[in-house]
């Protein structure tokens, strides 16, 4: 089983340290999404799109390599991080790829702080996060998308 995870993690690397306790759990190649085109697609099991989120939206260029690979993706999941760490925030990508019938495995969100703009005069919101709770979920997140993707491939 070969799981790849592309991230975008440019503000505090919170969405990064959510991917790394997801490979302490299961084994996971991570990379940032500016070295994702060295990677082929193909080799891999699963696929799962991580980003911080920036004006209520996953990276830019991670939506754009999503949408420019797409032939290439089967099995999915996705995730973020957020100040608010609103479930809907991941609406977006996630209705693109059910549009192109994907086989989408999971979505996963948790805070991450944010001193960003006026949210640092307060000392930031989500202070702490994401913690070691945000880990836990990120694991017991990252098994249900296995037993999902064995589940689908027993199906066939
Ligand atoms: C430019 C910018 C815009 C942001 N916009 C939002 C936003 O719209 N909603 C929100 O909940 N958090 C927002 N945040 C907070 C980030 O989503 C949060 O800190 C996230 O964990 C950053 O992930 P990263 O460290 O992996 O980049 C923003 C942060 C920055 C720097």
């Amino acid at each position: 089983m070969k799981i790849l995870v592309i991230i975008k993690s440019k503000y505090r690397q919170n969405t990064l340290k959510i991917a790394e306790a997801m490979a302490e759990a299961v084994p996971i190649t991570i990379c940032d999404v500016s070295e994702a085109e060295n990677f082929d697609l193909n080799h891999y099991d699963i696929v799962g799109i991580g980003s911080g989120i920036y004006y209520g939206k996953f990276g830019k260029d991670i939506f754009e390599f999503v949408t420019n690979h797409l032939d290439d993706l089967s099995n999915v999941f996705v995730f973020s991080t957020s100040g608010k760490g609103k479930p809907e925030n991941n609406d977006e990508i996630l209705d693109y790829l059910n549009l192109n019938c994907k086989n989408v495995l999971g979505s996963f969100t948790c805070k991450g702080l944010c001193k960003w703009f006026i949210f640092g005069l307060v000392g930031g919101i989500a202070k702490g996060h994401p913690n070691e709770k945000d880990y836990e979920a990120a694991q017991a997140f990252i098994r249900q998308v296995l037993e999902k993707y064995n589940s689908s491939k027993a199906e066939i």
